[in-house]
């Protein structure tokens, strides 16, 4: 055994510039899956319903390849990391267990915010980079320009970018042969003590946690005893083996390996991402790690069906454990009952577990909207609140808040020239200050010069409509990425929405100052529509503080359902009024106000 016949890679790229395409070619061309029939388009290192629905890759997947390069058999070991802005977290943890990256872009959309992001995390982690041109099969790819472009942002030599359809599979040889050619081998010594990087984890219903490791130095065998630097808990090794990319038990891992661990860790909180495994009885520094994952976007999910609460919660933890970027606390409203509460690495993130939720758990859910985590500043103490319920009414002495921070992030969008003020403009209505741009290339005769737009926007401005309304502002031209960027103070408020005259405690908003006006309008208006008139008539109000910035009223009605019945057919009578019983069983009586569990479902769900 040598380290020299092992290579450690990633495939790093935007969203959609084809790494499942070619991660499927290599993985056929090294005959580690069968050919597929042309024309069909599964991708084997996707595996979630989702990402097959959404055609994005949420989980890092790991797949060994064997491949024989000169006579000599080499193992190469394809790490495979999501592409969108939300998981960066996910993909810089898989970038630690390799030595090189290829960088893959699209030759017809040339470089976007994602490439420039996971360009940084690679480099930053001091990793061989190979730049893949994709696409070029295309009529619509420019592969010149963009190797120009990849010169001007990355001082990429235009001679080491390989040119490749991962489509058809051309030029994909010549991904293999570099792997081998340029990406250095691990180092590690067999003989030094044993010293393994855990860089993911699954959960298993039989074996509990699967830990996903890269053997530094030593060989872990099956049986070994190891420990955690994290915790010090010790496990023996029940069960190791390779991702081919279908799990294969083997009887060692030596070093510059990349393969899977079953050691009966029952949490997967046990596994800690970034942790350093060692031997029982020998002594290791840990490798560096990783700060922990830390949620972004925080919102409670409840059950449609109240009493669908014990196994919707069940549910969520299930998922959770295949997630572990996912916090979940409990939470309890007057309003919608028992439920969790979530954070998130973002939007899509979110969304992402709710659409788990439904198709793998079947889950009825009610999604609140969702609050970034905010900094409330008191004399003696910072406190961090990412729940309206629990934001103070109002920054004074009498509840002794100082000040109100909020997260921000730097954010990049790269778009064609001919949508840079409708960027910009998109920019300023979403708070964006310190607003920057220089030209990405000069462009061509057939198409515009790309414009890279930065500036420091508040996380609560992003986490709703900006996506959205960046791709149709731009006709999907836009791309975008955004890292934190600490908190600043800013003026923000709580609304709270009244049904006559009570606060319903699940609806209530923290929106800045500016947009309060607008927001508690468009909301008043929503919930006038979903509610379900009743016997009185009923204010719906929009408050910030004391002061009622809108106002909607739901007219009466009057539900004499045995009107049109006459005398003598009094069982029809009561069938009707069982009925109508039945009916107001499942309202939720909000103050003096019934509110079906459903509307809330519309409210949250309607944009
Ligand atoms: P994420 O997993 O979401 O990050 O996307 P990805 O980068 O894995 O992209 P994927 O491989 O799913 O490819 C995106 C789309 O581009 C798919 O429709 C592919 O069929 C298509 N595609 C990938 N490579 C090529 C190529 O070389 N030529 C052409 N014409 N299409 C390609």
């Amino acid at each position: 055994f040598t380290c020299d016949l092992i290579r450690n890679f990633s495939i790093i790229a935007h969203i959609d510039h084809g790494k499942s395409t070619l991660a499927d070619r290599l993985l056929e061309l090294t005959g580690t899956i069968k050919k597929k029939e042309v024309g069909k388009n599964e991708q084997v290192l996707d595996k979630l319903k989702v990402e097959r629905e959404r055609g994005i890759t949420v989980k890092a997947q790991t797949a060994s390849m064997m491949h024989t390069f000169n006579g000599k058999p080499h193992v190469l070991n394809l790490i495979d990391t999501p592409g969108h802005v939300d998981f960066a977290w996910e993909v810089s943890r898989s970038l630690a267990a390799c030595q090189g990256a290829l960088l893959l872009v699209d030759a017809s959309q040339g470089v976007q915010a994602q490439t420039i992001s996971v360009f940084h995390i690679a480099q930053e982690r001091g990793l061989k980079i190979i730049p893949v041109l994709n696409k070029i099969d295309l009529p619509a790819a420019q592969p010149e320009r963009i190797a120009a472009q990849m010169q001007a942002t990355f001082g990429t030599d235009p001679a080491d970018i390989i040119h490749i359809s991962a489509k058809t599979g051309k030029g994909v040889e010549d991904v293999l042969q570099a792997i081998i050619d340029r990406i250095p081998p691990p180092s590690g010594a067999p003989t030094a003590p044993l010293k393994a990087f855990l860089f993911d984890s699954l959960y298993d219903r039989y074996r509990g946690v699967i830990s996903l490791v890269a053997v530094q130095d030593g060989i872990l065998k099956k049986g070994d005893r190891v420990a955690s630097c994290h915790t010090n808990k010790k496990y023996e090794v029940q069960e190791i083996g390779i991702m081919h990319p279908e799990e294969i038990p083997v009887n060692g891992l030596y070093p510059g390996q990349v393969g899977y661990i079953a050691c009966n860790m029952k949490e997967s909180s046990e596994a800690h991402i970034g942790d350093t495994l060692y031997r029982v009885g020998t002594a290791v520094d840990p490798m560096p790690g990783f700060k922990p994952a830390q949620a972004m976007v925080y919102a409670g999910i409840f059950p449609v069906e109240t009493s669908d609460f014990p196994k919707l919660e069940e549910s969520i933890k299930r998922l959770a454990l295949t997630d572990r970027s996912v916090t979940v606390q409990r939470e309890s409203s007057t309003a919608l009952g028992q439920g969790n509460r979530l954070g998130f690495l973002g939007t899509l993130h979110m969304d992402v577990f709710r659409q788990r939720l439904e198709d793998e758990h079947d889950a009825n859910i009610i999604v609140t909207a969702p609050t970034v985590p905010y900094k409330i500043v008191y004399k003696d103490k910072e406190v961090y609140v990412s729940n309206p319920t629990e934001f103070p009414d109002a920054v004074d002495a009498a509840s002794k808040v100082k000040e109100i921070q909020e997260p921000i992030v730097k954010a990049s969008i790269i778009v064609p020239e001919e949508y840079f003020g409708d960027m910009m403009d998109l920019c300023f209505t979403h708070r964006a200050e310190d607003l920057d741009h220089r030209y990405l290339d000069a462009g061509t005769g057939t198409s515009s010069s790309r414009i890279i737009l930065t500036c420091t926007i508040p996380l609560s401005e992003i986490v709703t409509d900006f996506f959205d309304q960046l791709k149709s502002r731009s006709s999907g031209f836009a791309s975008f990425d955004y890292e934190e960027a600490g908190y600043k103070a800013s003026d923000l408020v709580k609304i709270v929405f009244l049904l006559n005259a009570k606060p319903v405690d699940a609806l209530a908003l923290i929106v800045h100052r500016s947009h309060e006006d607008a927001i508690g309008k468009e909301w008043v208006k929503k919930l006038v529509k979903v509610i379900p008139r009743q016997m009185f008539e009923v204010p719906i109000q929009a408050a910030v503080g004391k002061k009622i910035i809108a106002r909607e009223t739901l007219k009466a009605y009057r539900a004499d359902v045995t009107a049109g019945l006459y005398g003598g057919h009094v069982e029809r009578k009561m069938k009707v009024l069982e009925r109508q019983k039945e009916g107001k069983a499942r309202m939720k009586r909000m103050g003096s106000v019934n509110l079906p569990q459903e509307a809330f479902f519309e409210i949250m769900s309607s944009k």
